[in-house]
Order: structure tokens, then C-alpha cells, then sequence
């Protein structure tokens, strides 16, 4: 099929370079003409696994091209897939100001009917608004536009293989055509006939994914529910761990044996600094106003977000209790994206971290292995360093913020002899607290016994 994507972001780069990769011919456009110019230079504007090389191989293949021109895209794709961000208003609200802007779009430029579909995390009813925008903006050129809620459940780090082998692909539909016409863009990935472009050992062994149709209502709020109760697990256990703290017992534990309950299950009930990046806390956020629109009192994801913030004020309080003032610390920062495999720092927990113990006077050496050039636009003078030993130098305390897996792999010999003070503040519970004070070192992490 003829496929347009609009939004070449974290979603819109993988969804396009992946139905490209599964056979279809796709053309991808972004109001952001620096971003095309730098893919169609054969460069990533993102660091995505397995991205590039996919990329790479349908741009050769002639099956993925970018292009500045959207009215082109439109016209070309018998399917538009919107990819735009709907990041947070002041309010807390979604800001749909992208999602209208291309619905003016694809209204305008289309010469010929189209499968619009909603991929952007919407609140539920934008479908009805985007039928409406879509019917309004394009009255006069009397194309037909049916419109499709398909949310995405990628995470960054694991997007392609998210894409390719996902566990359920959500399809909100209206009437049976549009079905059948999602099913036949997703059918490689749901009879799993696409040629994996993965090495052997790569390729998950998992069932194939069920293709799941709802109302487009249903299909909106699945995406926000399914978020929102994400990040409803993950302050759960954050709250279980300060009781650990208090009550000397060891959060680890306790999550482990919880998570072993298929009921409740493993993942995501992992205590440290609390979620980031732009999905979890904007999804919530937006999901806590929907609710207090529709007069629904859903304050248990308030207490989500609350302590989710405190998270850092706890984390501050750990660090003063070691470092006692902060001013004229020298403090080296291990990771700054929101979490591993990612340059992405978005509402990162770093980036609140950065910017408090900076206002306290502590000065900051940090090492990530993909974000630091992004936190530079932001921070430009903090000291990056070429390696996590170099950050460790001369340090009076060593902070642990990203659960990077070659930050457990250290020479923690090295790094003892490098700091100036051997003190560990572990955000993420990486490394084992028997081991490292075995070595000589103070560590201290979140909802573990002292
Ligand atoms: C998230 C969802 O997992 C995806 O399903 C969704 O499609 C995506 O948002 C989106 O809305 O687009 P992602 O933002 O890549 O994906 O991040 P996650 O891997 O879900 O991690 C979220 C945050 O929670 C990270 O800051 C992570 O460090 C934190 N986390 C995760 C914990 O603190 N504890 C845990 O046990 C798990």
C-alpha cells in the first residue's frame, strides 16, 4: 500500500521505516525542514535501535523517501498515518494545535479519498473532532476521508522490535472498510510473513499479536489507560519503597515475590527516581483532566503524579543527608536520559536534578552514552566528560540517574581510586549495596536497609 507519514519523531521514524520494512511504500514528511534534510543526508535526527539500518535499506530499496513537501505526501498516501506530538499544555491538556494543523492539512491537499489514522496518544473523542475538522476544512473538494484510531505502544530503545512484534495492535474503527483495510497494512506483522531484518538471536520468541477491534472512543482511551496504569505500578512501588526505608526491609524483595503473582506481574514495579520521558508523565497528566472534564473523579492518578514529583525531593534528601551542604560539591552524574538505550531527555528525572543541585551551588561532571549532546543545549555549562571514570574524578559523590547496563559493568576499583570521596547515591538500584561496600564505598540507594 501507499503509505504517508506525518511526524518524523520517535513514532512517526519507526512506524515508517518498519512499514517500509514490511513491505509497503512509504512516504514520510515533517514541518521540520532541517529534519529532512538530515534524513535524506542518510542521517538519524533520533538514536532508535535497529533504526538505521533499516532505514538505510528501504531508502536503497526505494520503498522510504522523505520529503519537505506534506501537500506531496498527502497526495501520495492512499493510508496518512498522523505521527505529531500532542505534548502538554500549561493546563495539563493535550495540545492539539499539531493534530489540527494536519487535519487542515490532509483536508486541503488530498485529491483523493484517504485512511487517516490517528497514531499520535489523542484523548479520547479527538477522533469525532478530527471527522468533524476533516469534513469542515475539506468541504470543498469533496474527497472522502474516514478516519482510524491506531495508538502506538512503543517504548524508545525497543521501538522496531515493538513495531514488528507487538503483543496487540489496537484498530478504532467505524465501519468494517477501514478494518479491513488496517488489517491488510498490518497483515506481514500479524501472520509474521515480513523478513525480519534482525539477526537470529535478536528475533523475539514470542505469539503472534492479536489485532483488536474497538469503537475509535475505545481505542483512544486504551492507550491513555494502559499508560497511565504504567506509571500507577511504578508509584506503587516508589511508596513501597520509602516504607522499606522505614521499616528496614528491602524493596527488591518485596517487588519480586509481588511480581511473580501473574496477576500482578513483574515488570514495572521497579522503585528508583520515578517515570519519565514525554509519554508517562504528560499521558497522566492528560488523562487526569479528561477525567475531571467528564466529571469523573479519578484522583488516584493524582496521587500518581504526586509521588512521582516527590520522588526527587526524596533523592535531594538522601544526597544531603551523605554530603551534608551541597554548595561546592563536586558531583559526578552517571546517565541523563529518561531511561536506558535512549538519548531522549524529555521530563527526564535528570533534568530536575540538574537544575536543583545547580541552584544549591553543587558543581556537576556528567557522562552519559547518548544524551549528552542534547542536555548540552540545555546545560551548556555543565563539564561532560569522555567517559563514566572521567565523571567519577575527583568526585565527592558519585549519583547514579540512568539505569544504563555498562554502568553496572564498571572498574568500580577504578572509580574508587578516582573519586575523592568514595560515595555512591544510587537513583536506580543498579548495583549490588553488598558489594560495593565491600569495596570501601558509602552507597546508599532508594528502599533498601542501610
Ligand atoms: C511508554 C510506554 O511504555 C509505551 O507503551 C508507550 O507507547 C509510550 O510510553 C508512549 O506513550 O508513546 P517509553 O516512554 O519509551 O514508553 O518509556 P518506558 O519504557 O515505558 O519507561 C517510562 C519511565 O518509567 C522511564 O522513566 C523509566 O525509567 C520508568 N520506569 C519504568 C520506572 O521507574 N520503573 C519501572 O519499573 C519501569
Amino acid at each position: 500500500m501507499k503509505i504517508a507519514v506525518i511526524g518524523c519523531g520517535y513514532v512517526g521514524l519507526v512506524t515508517g521505516a518498519c512499514l517500509a520494512e514490511i513491505g509497503h511504500h512509504v512516504v514520510c514528511t515533517d514541518n521540520d525542514e532541517a529534519k529532512i534534510h538530515t534524513l535524506n543526508a542518510g542521517k538519524l535526527p533520533i538514536y532508535e535501535a535497529e533504526l538505521d539500518g533499516i532505514v538505510a535499506r528501504t531508502r536503497a530499496d526505494g520503498r522510504l523517501t522523505f520529503t519537505a513537501n506534506a501537500g506531496e505526501a498527502v497526495r501520495t498516501g492512499e493510508a496518512v498515518f498522523i505521527c505529531v506530538g500532542t505534548p502538554p499544555l500549561e493546563t495539563g491538556d493535550a495540545d492539539l494545535s499539531a493534530i489540527d494543523n494536519v487535519a487542515r492539512l490532509i483536508a486541503t491537499e488530498a485529491r483523493s479519498s484517504k485512511l487517516v489514522i490517528e497514531k499520535s496518544t489523542v484523548p479520547v473523542q479527538t477522533g469525532q473532532q478530527l471527522k468533524r475538522a476533516l469534513a469542515v476544512y475539506g468541504r470543498h473538494g469533496g474527497v472522502e476521508f474516514q478516519v482510524v484510531s491506531n495508538p502506538e505502544f512503543l517504548r524508545e530503545g525497543t521501538a522496531v522490535l515493538d513495531f514488528l512484534y507487538p503483543d496487540r495492535i489496537v484498530v478504532g474503527v467505524d465501519n468494517g472498510e477501514a478494518e479491513k483495510k488496517l488489517r491488510e497494512i498490518y497483515r506481514p506483522i500479524l501472520d509474521r510473513s515480513f523478513k525480519c531484518p534482525l539477526p537470529d538471536a535478536m528475533r523475539p520468541k514470542v505469539p503472534l499479536p492479536t489485532l483488536i477491534v474497538t469503537t475509535i472512543n475505545s481505542a483512544e482511551l486504551i492507550k491513555h489507560a494502559s499508560n497511565s496504569f504504567l506509571a500507577l505500578k511504578i508509584s506503587y512501588a516508589n511508596a513501597l519503597a520509602d516504607l522499606c526505608e522505614r521499616l528496614n526491609a528491602n524493596v527488591e524483595e518485596v517487588t519480586r515475590a509481588m511480581g511473580m503473582d501473574p496477576r500482578i506481574g513483574p515488570q514495572f514495579l521497579k522503585a528508583g527516581l520515578g517515570f519519565g520521558g514525554f509519554c508517562l508523565p504528560k499521558d497522566v497528566q492528560a488523562f487526569i483532566r479528561l477525567a475531571e472534564k467528564a466529571g469523573v473523579d479519578f484522583t488516584l492518578l493524582k496521587e500518581v503524579e504526586r509521588i512521582n514529583k516527590r520522588r526527587i525531593d526524596h533523592y535531594l534528601e538522601i544526597t544531603r543527608h551523605a554530603l551534608w551542604v551541597l554548595k561546592d560539591k563536586q558531583i559526578g552524574m552517571l546517565g541523563l536520559a529518561f531511561k536506558a538505550n535512549t538519548d531522549d531527555i524529555r521530563f527526564a528525572p535528570a533534568m530536575d536534578l540538574i537544575k536543583r543541585l545547580l541552584a544549591e551551588g553543587a558543581k556537576i561532571a556528567a557522562y552519559d552514552p547518548e544524551a549528552m549532546e542534547r542536555t548540552r543545549a540545555l546545560y551548556p555549562n555543565l563539564r561532560y566528560t569522555k567517559d563514566e571514570y572521567a565523571a567519577a574524578e575527583g568526585a565527592e559523590a558519585l549519583m547514579i540517574v540512568t539505569e544504563w547496563t555498562q554502568f553496572k559493568q564498571l572498574d568500580w576499583e577504578r572509580v574508587y581510586k578516582a573519586m575523592a570521596r568514595p560515595l555512591i547515591l544510587d537513583g536506580r538500584n543498579l548495583l549490588d549495596p553488598a558489594k560495593m561496600r565491600g569495596m570501601g564505598f558509602e552507597y546508599h540507594s532508594v528502599g533498601r536497609p542501610e
